[in-house]
């Protein structure tokens, strides 16, 4: 499995990168599984300024910004958004990177982790229906934190306490990727076999 984990927030003081941290540790000691962090900050973009929906523009010019993040998200065959939650939602500049995309992960498997007062669960729960609309294989799965200016350090380790309860983050954590590792597998081969059906796009 080739893995994008995502940060999704840009802010100046942001905690955001220490869950993906965490995740990409826990992931790159996986079998099989190669990881990458992508972090949105590294994909500076306009807002959304296009004259016409990206999936139905034959002829769209694209900003060799928002081409980088294109190709970029394009390498992969799963992928992690780690998102925190803002007003009940997702990042402004999460929802942005979307709205430029067409179909890079059609057939592919997304999962979510999110953090927040309630685990960043409002945020989740769009981000799913966003990825839905992006054509992605939604895992339902998802790791959800609390409090993770103290549950997680800059390097991406877990609190000792929190890790050793099964029904923790890492808990979730472990069952998200094995989730994510099935589906990536099977989705892998079927897209491999599909290759000639017209029906991709
Ligand atoms: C603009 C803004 C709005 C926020 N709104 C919420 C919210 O609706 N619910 C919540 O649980 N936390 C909210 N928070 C707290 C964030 O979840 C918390 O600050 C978290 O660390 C943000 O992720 P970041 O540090 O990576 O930006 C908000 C924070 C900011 C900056």
């Amino acid at each position: 499995m080739k893995l994008a984990v995502i940060t999704g927030a840009t802010r100046l003081g942001r905690q955001t990168p220490k869950q993906s941290a965490w995740i990409v540790n826990t992931a790159s000691q996986l079998e099989d599984v190669e990881v990458e962090h992508v972090d949105l900050k590294d994909y500076p973009m306009p807002f959304f300024n296009e004259a016409i929906s990206p999936r139905y523009n034959p002829d769209r010019e694209i900003d060799p910004a928002v081409q980088k993040w294109l190709d970029k998200i394009n390498e992969f065959d799963a992928y992690i958004f780690v998102t925190p939650e803002y007003n009940h939602s997702i990042p402004g500049e999460l929802k942005n990177v979307f709205d430029y995309m067409t179909w890079e992960l059609k057939r592919k498997p997304a999962a979510v982790a999110s953090h927040g007062t309630v685990g960043g669960a409002r945020a989740a729960m769009q981000l799913k229906e966003i990825l839905s609309e992006g054509q992605a294989i939604v895992i339902p799965n998802f790791s959800a934190v609390h409090g993770i200016s103290e549950l997680i350090t800059d390097d991406g380790v877990l609190d000792a306490t929190a890790a050793a309860n099964p029904y923790g983050p890492q808990g979730q954590l472990d069952a998200l990727l094995a989730e994510l590792k099935w589906y990536s597998d099977v989705l892998s081969a079927a897209r491999t076999s599909a290759e000639a059906s017209p029906a991709l796009v």
